[in-house]
């Protein structure tokens, strides 16, 4: 133990100049490891695409023809033909005017509020078993396919990133786009965050007897 503690310490100087040497390499204001992701590996990730406005589609396009080969091939076998489903994988069709019953039934055509969310959806998810296996023409296909057997564009509709956006989805009026609620409304505040002459303590759980008065095993603390 005692030689082992000496034979470690050069092993130590020369990990640090090696540290020192990688450090001197890096960016300002980094921490010492990694790299600067390159505009590839972001691109690699930066996927998203915005629902209502379809910010983020890429170039690309295609038919309901071309997506309706595709998804024979690689999307039937789970979703149905027809977008009925297999089994209990989920229905891609259907439900339309569902949403209010004791079994509401929410697809693509009942329930979904943009066609680019289907882009994305598809894009980053599907097939399930291969994402990110599709190209963008494919997505597109598939997308426009799915929107047809939904009965929301034509047969002769050509998917793209300015037709997608203008798609009417049915439930599309029926989301609530602001959060009145005011913890979503709030301005995030370190301090003096509020002026304490207009907290009122409007009423308070005292006395209701909403309390336990033992902590123990349940059966003790069942109210007498
Ligand atoms: C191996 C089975 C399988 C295959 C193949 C598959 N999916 Fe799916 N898909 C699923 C499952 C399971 C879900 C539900 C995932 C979840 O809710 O997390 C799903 C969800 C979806 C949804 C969302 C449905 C909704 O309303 O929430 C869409 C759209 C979709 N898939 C499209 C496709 C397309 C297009 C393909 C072909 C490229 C495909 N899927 C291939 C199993 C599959």
């Amino acid at each position: 133990m005692y030689s082992s503690g000496k034979i470690c310490l050069p092993i130590a100087v020369v990990l640090l100049a090696a540290v020192g040497g990688l450090a001197g390499a890096t960016e300002p204001g980094s921490f010492g490891y990694g790299s600067v992701a390159t505009p590839a590996q972001i691109a690699g990730w930066d996927i998203d695409v915005r629902g209502e406005d379809g910010t983020g589609l890429p170039p690309g396009k295609s038919t309901v023809d071309r997506g309706a080969d595709v998804y024979a091939e690689q999307c039937a076998a789970c979703h149905g033909t027809f977008g009925e489903g297999e089994g209990r994988f989920p229905k891609l069709v259907g439900g339309v005017g569902s949403l209010r019953d004791e079994r509401p039934e929410p697809t693509v055509g009942s329930y979904w509020p943009f066609a680019p969310t289907l882009w994305d959806y598809i894009n980053r998810a599907m097939p399930m078993s291969a994402p990110h296996t599709l190209s963008a023409d494919d997505v597109y296909a598939l997308t426009a396919y799915i929107l047809s057997l939904n009965d929301l564009v034509p047969h002769d509709f050509v998917a793209d990133r300015n037709s997608l956006p203008k798609v009417k989805m049915r439930n599309r009026d029926n989301f609530i786009w602001t959060d009145p609620r005011p913890d979503t409304m709030a301005k995030p505040c370190m301090n003096a965050c509020v002026d304490a002459a207009d907290v009122r303590i409007s009423s308070t759980a005292e006395g209701r007897d909403l309390t336990p008065r033992t902590t123990g095993p349940l059966d003790t603390m069942q109210p007498k």
